[in-house]
């Protein structure tokens, strides 16, 4: 952690700021209980940013197995193409109907990714932006519909980790080497925070940067921590004078373990800070080698982890499915570590009955599902709460909150239990 001292010399404005909540005279005053009221919530994944395994049929219909991502989607082919298939896209995927149903599931917040081009593109960046007036209708949505949202930057310029869900995929994510996109990152985070500044009744929560390559080494970390220093003071007081708002900066764990950031941003110095963390078990081969009661015990072990951190700690991605299976999920035309087609790997089993279609699903596969996803929110809601990736995907129902409704291995009121034991 950075010295209290070298945080004042590196951020002198934020100082001006920091007196006030020492004195712990400005409490966070947020519309929602948060660390009291368990968070609830799906992630609406696959909306304002492009991912090719929850729609693969805005990929496949391309033609071009070269577009993988985003910038490519906008770079290889026809401009009036990809911006209409997008439109038709932003329009369809997510409605007002979703709102309804995801209140109506006894959820209370929807996370919504949005990249940095839905914001400002930069000269030879091919991203197509439009993005935003449906951020707008969806806060409008939420509003009626009583949902929170958690606005979260999910691409920046230069990738901050290469997946192609940052928008880019590329082997070496260039936002924390380079001062200019970072530099573009904290205006981008100052205008999410203008744009919603009178709107922190429903967006209660504004995510500065998810998944930052902190597995790539110290030097990203740095970045990563003068980058929260900074989106504290661009989240926690846009009105540019000492006043707060009431909105919590969610920050994320960078891929490093709760105890790297254990004080970090903590009361009373630091308010409204939560840290957001997610949990898969599925992206290496000793994951998906586990069975399925191996994979309960495991997000079983978690509570005590997740209880004793510091700061509101929110499970921001997680999901019932535990295998690799759902195709295009490690990147379009890369295969599956279970069934052996991902370089490298070794054959777990066929993922044929375990993603796509839920009418493919045993029902005892079922079953698992329904226990696995009990032991996950059974074990999150020890900390802040959870929000489940993702609401909807075409053609992978194990990770689909909506299928899950549908076919009966998530109850329709998320504190109902089948398994109430099932951690023992
Ligand atoms: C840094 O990123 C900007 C775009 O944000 C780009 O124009 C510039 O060339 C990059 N600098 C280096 C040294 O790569």
């Amino acid at each position: 952690m950075v010295s209290f001292s070298a945080l004042l010399s590196s951020v002198s404005v934020l100082a001006a700021f920091f007196v006030p909540a020492v004195l712990g005279d400005n409490p966070i005053n947020s519309a929602f209980a948060y660390g009291s009221t368990k968070v609830r919530g799906v992630n609406l994944g696959g909306w304002l940013v492009l991912e090719p395994w929850i729609t693969p049929s805005l990929f496949d219909h391309t033609g071009n197995s070269a577009i993988v991502d985003e910038w490519t989607f906008g770079q290889l082919q026809n401009r009036n193409t990809a911006l209409a298939a997008l439109q038709s896209h932003w329009n369809t995927w997510i409605t007002e109907q979703d709102f309804i149903s995801i209140a109506n599931a006894g959820l209370n917040h929807v996370r919504i990714p949005i990249g940095y081009w839905a914001f400002e593109v930069g000269p030879g960046e091919p991203f197509i932006s439009g993005q935003l007036p449906y951020l707008q209708k969806a806060v409008g949505w939420a509003r009626t519909h009583g949902l929170k949202v958690i606005v979260d930057l999910h691409g920046a310029p230069g990738s901050q980790n290469g997946f192609d869900n940052s928008g880019h995929r590329i082997s070496f994510p260039q936002w924390h080497s380079n001062s200019t996109n970072v530099a573009r990152t904290d205006a981008i985070i100052k205008q999410i925070a203008s744009l919603f500044v009178n709107d922190q009744d429903v967006v209660t929560v504004i995510a500065p940067l998810n998944e930052p390559a902190g597995f790539d080494g110290s030097d990203v970390l740095s970045v990563v921590q003068q980058y929260w220093y900074d989106s504290y003071g661009n989240i926690r007081f846009p009105y540019g004078t000492s006043q707060q708002s009431n909105t919590v900066v969610l920050l994320h764990d960078a891929f490093q373990p709760l105890s790297y950031w254990q004080g970090f941003q903590t009361p009373p110095g630091w308010q409204g800070v939560a840290m957001d963390t997610h949990i898969y078990q599925m992206f290496s081969q000793d994951e998906v080698s586990r069975s399925n009661q191996q994979h309960i015990q495991a997000a079983c072990n978690m509570a005590s982890t997740l209880s004793s951190f510091d700061l509101w700690l929110i499970v921001g991605e997680w999901t019932p499915a535990a295998t690799d299976c759902a195709t295009y999920l490690n990147g379009l035309g890369v295969g599956a570590r279970f069934d052996g087609s991902y370089p490298g790997s070794t054959r777990v089993g066929s993922c044929s009955g375990i993603t796509g279609s839920s009418s493919t699903f045993s029902s005892s596969y079922k079953t698992f599902l329904r226990q696995y996803w009990e032991a996950q929110t059974i074990t999150y809601e020890k900390a802040a709460g959870w929000i489940q990736w993702t609401w909807k995907a075409e053609n992978a129902d194990d990770w689909s909150y909506q299928a899950g409704l549908e076919a009966g291995w998530i109850p329709q009121n998320p504190t109902q239990r089948q398994f109430p034991n099932i951690c023992g």
